[in-house]
């Protein structure tokens, strides 16, 4: 079997022109395996800290040198003569090299570019697509991938942007994600034309409306100027009913909310409506926008630190819609159970640069798994040219994903994957429907 004898690492650039780590793992019989490190703008506290050079004077204080010595000369030493294929060994040994609860000493964004080199390596070693290999992996630690009926596969339900505020837009909104979801799609592919027309419609909407779209967000959807949170649903409804769709229904929506952004003292800020709102009466306005619109799922509709406001939400939600922890559980297996101990959701994002390892995510997957809640694989808002995410969603059956808008290079780089291994499957998969 392939040992790794040796693992480069250098500075490159994400998709916002940031700095970020490539980790490069050099086996035996020329076997070799590359990634790069997602980054978030709107981050959780728990998340495996982001390693930056702060000096002033190299990319703002943005560069990641030290995560990339870090690799070279502390894991590369470390993992020498490993075997290539053993993920979960790997990964515990990066674990044990940092040292750190949150991964401060090398660096989230040095051990996730390796753990995730090591599969792709793995991946070539074992001369399987991706997927394939990464299958082996989860099961090596106890996570079933295989859906229950119908197929060998899942492919997920995509839930896309079609229009940003927070962090990712310049604050006009304080939602930070208007989304789409078509739940009665049949396939993938079927998934993306429907996206498609919508968010053409959305944009031709815009226009009319004097309103900005030909410029992107960061995860590719339109940022434009809105005046409040309402506006973005309505204009995203009216493009659904205007772009022609047989079935009004086949859209519904979800919000991303990443409250904890918008969070201070014990209040929730929303300049749009120039008011601070207490945690109840925060709840009140989600649970009006519920009951107005089609909305099947929010995302960080409390701030990490609400829980009482998270458990207050789920009683009134809880058994209708889709409530997901991101910035709340950081993809962190200590932070879901206190969460699911607590019943405070019922979804958890998964984003694999939270956790820091391949083996970390699947093992809050694994958990998510056994107690039924739902799992949904997320790219970042800084994200890159790499298509492993995809191909993360189909072996591990998660079910849904989201990448972003149909826009940009790097959420692309990650659709058209979808649309790959779809055709590549055929009738060993099916589109996961979670709301039909
Ligand atoms: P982030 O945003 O990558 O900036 O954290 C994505 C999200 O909040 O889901
Ligand atoms: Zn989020």
């Amino acid at each position: 079997m392939a040992r790794i004898t040796e693992v480069r690492a250098r500075e490159v650039l994400d998709s916002r022109g940031q700095p970020t780590v490539e980790a490069e793992v050099i086996c035996s019989d020329g076997i070799r395996g590359r990634a790069l490190a997602p980054a978030g703008a709107s981050r959780g506290s728990a998340e495996a800290w982001e390693s930056r050079d702060n000096e002033a004077e190299r990319f703002g204080g943005r560069g990641v040198r030290q995560a990339v010595r870090a690799i070279q000369e502390t894991v590369s030493p470390a993992l020498r003569g490993m075997c290539v294929t053993d993920q979960a060994k790997v990964d515990e040994r990066l674990v044990e090299l940092d040292g750190t609860i949150n991964k401060k000493r090398l660096g989230g964004n040095a051990i996730v570019a390796v753990s995730l080199a090591v599969a792709q390596a793995a991946a070539h070693a074992h001369r399987l697509p991706l997927y394939q290999s990464l299958v082996l992996s989860a099961l090596d630690i106890g996570y079933l991938c295989r859906p229950a009926e119908g197929a060998d596969y899942l492919l997920p339900m995509p839930m896309v942007n079609m229009i940003s505020g927070g962090l990712h837009a310049g604050r006009h909104l304080e939602v930070q994600d208007f989304l789409i979801i078509p739940q009665h799609a049949r396939s993938f592919a079927e998934a993306i034309e429907i996206i498609y027309t919508v968010h053409r419609s959305l944009g031709n909407l815009l226009r009319a409306q004097g309103y900005e779209a030909d410029l992107v967000a960061d995860e590719g959807g339109y940022g434009p100027r809105l005046r409040t949170n309402e506006e973005a649903i309505e204009l995203i409804l009216s493009a659904v009913k205007k772009s022609g769709l047989r079935e009004a229904n086949d859209v519904v929506l979800a919000l991303d909310i990443a409250a904890s952004h918008f969070y201070n003292e014990g209040l929730y800020e929303l300049t749009t409506l120039d008011r601070k709102l207490d945690s109840a009466e925060w709840i009140e306005q989600l649970l009006s926008w519920v009951k107005v619109y089609p909305i099947v799922s929010l995302e960080d509709p409390l701030a990490e630190n609400d829980w009482a406001g998270w458990s207050e939400l789920m009683k009134k939600l809880g058994n209708r819609i889709q409530i997901i922890g991101d910035d709340l559980f950081a993809t962190n297996l200590q932070r879901l159970r206190r969460g699911i101990t607590q019943g405070i959701a019922n979804a958890v994002l998964i984003k694999p640069n939270q956790a820091g390892t391949l083996t970390e995510t699947f093992l809050v997957m694994r958990e998510a798994q056994q107690v039924g809640y739902r799992r949904i694989i997320s790219a970042r808002s800084g994200d890159t040219e790499e298509t492993w995410l995809a191909d993360l969603a189909v072996a591990t059956g998660a079910g849904q994903i989201k990448i972003g808008c149909i826009t940009r290079s790097e959420r692309l780089a990650k659709y058209n994957q979808l649309l790959r291994l779809e055709e590549e499957l055929g009738e060993r998969a099916r589109l996961a429907r979670p709301f039909a």
